[in-house]
């Protein structure tokens, strides 16, 4: 069933039952290469499924939260979650509904972002049922996600070593303000971390219409066509009908909080291109710049 987390909405399924993570990758028509993170209530839930490691006491303040952690996998994980690989995404969610779900269950939830592979993560119940449609049996609506950008990615599978493979909510400084230096893995590094993580492939989160970037607080060149340009602050509107903002103030929350709705909402509007501004890169801009960046790519 579809479910409400703080970041997005997920596709959840019993993480130990093969049977049900199979309709998971058949509804999103996902690649079984990409591993699922794992949804537990708690840390005695997280210890059935992953090896201990000393730096979990370090980040375990950020949950339950928007930070997935990678570790070293327990022989109970089926291969279908982490793709054969020794290693499992595990994250608890804050989402009051998903916990209430993972507390009758009883069972590790298997989640991934429920959309259709490739395509805009869905932040309301109105975007699964858009996307996913009768393919998806049961969605229950929570209302709108806070964060609306996915989780952190931390790995820790290797002893010694701590890789960002994704940016979100939880940011890098707060991180490494717990566990010292961290490797980011970058853009560059896509094609060779896809193995590692396919959500980083470089076009992901991708609507259909073209998407062009521009600077925080420039203005977009002149572009042929139908064109929708996507502010981040309230500028003063030349074309309301072209123009479209996703905060009153140019904040970077509430832009990424809204990011995926509007990008949906234009998608389906027969605009030729999607002119969008980046945010600063810092907090919650660098994964509202992250995704927005894959969504340009080509
Ligand atoms: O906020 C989120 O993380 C949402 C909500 C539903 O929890 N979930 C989500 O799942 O974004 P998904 O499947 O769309 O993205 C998960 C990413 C994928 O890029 C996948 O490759 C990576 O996590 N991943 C999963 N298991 C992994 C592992 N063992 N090692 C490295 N990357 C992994
Ligand atoms: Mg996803």
């Amino acid at each position: 069933m579809a479910l409400p987390t703080e970041t997005v909405y997920g596709l959840a399924a019993d993480a130990l039952d093969p049977t049900a993570l199979a309709q998971v990758f058949a509804i999103k028509g996902r690649p079984l290469l990409d591993p699922l993170i794992v949804h537990v209530l708690d840390l005695a839930a997280l210890a059935e499924i992953a090896e201990p490691d000393e730096r979990l006491a370090a980040v375990s303040g950020f949950w339950p939260g928007p930070l997935t952690v990678v570790l070293r996998r327990r022989a109970c994980v089926p291969d279908l979650v982490t793709a054969g690989k020794p290693t499992v995404a595990v994250r608890l969610p804050a989402h009051p509904v998903f916990r209430e779900v993972l507390r009758l269950a009883g069972r590790p939830l298997a989640a991934p972002s429920a959309n259709p592979f490739g395509y805009v993560s869905p932040t309301k119940a109105a975007h699964v049922a858009d996307s996913l449609g009768a393919r998806c049996p049961w969605i229950v609506d929570g209302g709108p996600c806070a964060h609306g950008v996915e989780s952190t990615i931390l790995d820790l599978s290797t002893p010694g070593r701590a890789r960002l493979l994704r940016p979100g909510p939880i940011t890098l400084e707060a991180l490494q303000a717990k566990l010292g230096p961290i490797e980011v893995v970058t853009r560059a590094a896509h094609q060779q971390v896809a193995q590692d993580a396919p959500g980083m492939l470089e076009r992901h989160y991708s609507p259909a219409t073209k998407v062009v970037l521009f600077a925080r607080g420039s203005n977009p060149p002149p572009a042929a066509g139908k064109v929708a340009r996507l502010f981040l602050s309230r500028r003063p509107s030349v074309a309301p009908a072209e123009d479209f903002h996703l905060s009153e103030t140019g904040s970077a929350e509430e832009g990424a909080r809204h990011l995926f709705d509007l990008l949906r909402q234009l998608d389906a509007r027969g605009f030729d291109v999607i002119q969008a501004e980046l945010a600063e890169p810092v907090g919650i801009g660098v994964a509202y710049n992250d995704r927005l960046t894959r969504a340009a790519a080509r």
